[in-house]
């Protein structure tokens, strides 16, 4: 065990709210995301809603899902979304062109999606074609989730049997536009973004949309320099971030036989959105100094090479440990960023990347990722704590990275919570924070934690990893002392 780290946490009255956005999740038309994994049809034997699965409704709602992004990633600069309403029978087919090269039938549409958000109280975040869409295209389809007086749009909505407008507020305009969203340079997206939007008007009349740019590729931060150049800010609600934490794209490493190098790569990487974030920001900054504009990391995660014998195109991977930390680590940095960071969608949700859930035909279980995404959620709109935390190392072959990494919040009633990650795989890491400081009193902890880093949960042996009580703090004269093990995830609640 380490010596003892001062985590320092001060109230300020100036310190934003964590907005519960950056809680947000990402669900694609890939592999089993949609089909097979969220929507197994309203003939299926597995319990569902409109063909929507019960126990991942269930699930989510539980985890408290803020947003929900939709319907992609690069499948949504190839999605019509007219193709996906009316009656099932009549719709076109679509070929997934990204991602498998599977054919879907358009089963799952606007009303499926839009539903499904309101069953889980999530707002759907959509994501609109801007690179074999048109102009026309996405603004019908504002028009058809948000109006609410007489149109063309509408009056198709009410037809295809839904009266009242959802009221969508957030959208994106284009994906990944520097790749398969286009392949376009910076200048052209900026001047593509700027026809568009102007055509997503507010139909809802409640404060105005919420328009997406599509953002950086990690470091490019000549991206987002030319599109905050370029857009006039009263065009913009956000501007969109991307990183995943990859070691090697073209050696990804298995998701779960995995050494201890690959382990400390892959949190190098995670831990470089302090930096990405950071710099990213900086640029925000210098062209809107009020931070009216929010950046918004709507695609982050572990990404390892698919599980054998599973279609490549279906990005399929186990969730262990490592994702658990990664996920910790990753809402840390953005809880201590909220003030720029104000939306981030984890990807994906469901059988995607690192998700949340997985399934297997009737089965379904809940990944260490899920598990941390729920200890964080009492985060969601509460009021930052700034703190200040001079980590201890964690070593490998020589090279470092802080071991440590905390964020915290005081939330409507008054609760404190502290959310601590280890990322030492060998090392415990002992803390000390100032409870008297805080007003608390009494302290109740939950951890996530396991005796391996490759630890899971499968179809078999679902509950292996679970929240559970944490018992290794003790209050001495108002400080409190926390002994957090290796490779795990914590979080206090103090009152
Ligand atoms: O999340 C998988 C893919 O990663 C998305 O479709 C794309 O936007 C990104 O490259």
């Amino acid at each position: 065990q380490k010596g003892n780290t001062v985590v320092d946490i001060k109230s300020n009255e100036n310190a934003p709210v964590i907005n519960k956005n950056i809680y947000g999740h990402f669900a694609e038309h890939l592999g089993r995301c949609i089909y097979g994994g969220f929507f197994v049809g309203d003939t299926s034997k597995i319990p569902n809603t409109n063909g929507v699965r019960n126990d991942i409704i269930d699930a989510l709602k539980k985890l408290k899902v803020p947003n929900l992004r939709w319907p992609g990633g690069c499948f949504a600069d190839t999605y019509h979304w007219k193709d996906g309403i009316g009656p099932k029978e009549n719709r076109p087919t679509i070929v997934n062109q990204w991602w498998g090269g599977v054919t879907e039938d358009n089963s799952f549409g606007t009303h499926d999606f839009l539903n499904l958000c309101e069953a889980l109280g999530a707002e759907p975040y959509l994501a609109g074609n801007l690179a074999t869409g048109t102009v026309q295209e996405m603004a019908d389809w504002v028009q058809y989730v948000n109006f609410a007086g007489k149109s063309p749009m509408s009056d198709l909505r009410v037809k295809n049997g839904r009266k009242e407008p959802w009221k969508v507020k957030i959208w994106g305009v284009g994906n990944e536009a520097w790749g398969c969203g286009g392949n376009m340079t910076p200048e052209y997206y900026a001047g593509e973004y700027r026809k568009y939007a102007t055509f997503m008007s507010d139909w809802t009349n409640s404060g105005g949309l919420m328009r997406v740019a599509s953002g950086a590729n990690s470091e490019d931060y000549n991206w987002t320099e030319t599109v905050m150049k370029n857009i006039p800010g009263s065009m913009l609600g956000g501007v969109a971030l991307h990183h995943y934490s990859v070691i090697d794209w073209g050696k990804k490493g298995d998701a779960v036989d995995f050494s201890e190098e690959i382990y400390f790569k892959t949190m190098q990487q995670a831990l470089k959105m302090e930096e990405l974030v950071t710099k990213h920001s900086a640029i925000m900054d210098k062209y809107d100094p009020k931070k009216k504009i929010a950046l918004v990391v709507d695609e982050w995660g572990g990404w390892y090479e698919v599980e054998k014998g599973s279609n490549p195109g279906f990005l399929y991977q186990q969730n262990t440990m490592r994702d658990a930390v990664l996920a910790g680590a990753t809402l840390n940095i953005f809880n201590n960023h909220a003030e720029r960071v104000r939306m981030a969608n984890l990807a994906q949700c469901v059988n995607v990347l690192q998700a949340v859930i997985l399934t297997d035909k009737t089965k379904m279980i809940l990944t260490p990722t899920y598990y941390v995404m729920q200890m964080y959620n009492v985060h969601q709109d509460a009021k930052l704590l700034p703190l200040t935390i001079n980590s201890p190392l964690y070593t490998f072959n020589g090279q470092n990275l802080p071991a440590l990494s905390a964020s915290a919040s005081k939330d409507k009633n008054g609760l404190v919570h502290i959310s601590l990650v280890n990322i030492d795989t060998k090392n415990s890491n002992s803390v000390e924070i100032n409870l008297d400081e805080l007003g608390v009193k009494s302290v109740t902890g939950t951890i996530i934690a396991s005796p391996k880093l490759q630890d899971h949960n499968t179809f078999d042996n679902p509950t292996k990893i679970q929240i559970t009580a944490f018992k290794g703090f003790e209050n001495k004269k108002g400080k409190l002392q926390v002994v957090i093990p290796p490779f795990s995830v914590v979080t206090l609640e103090g009152k």
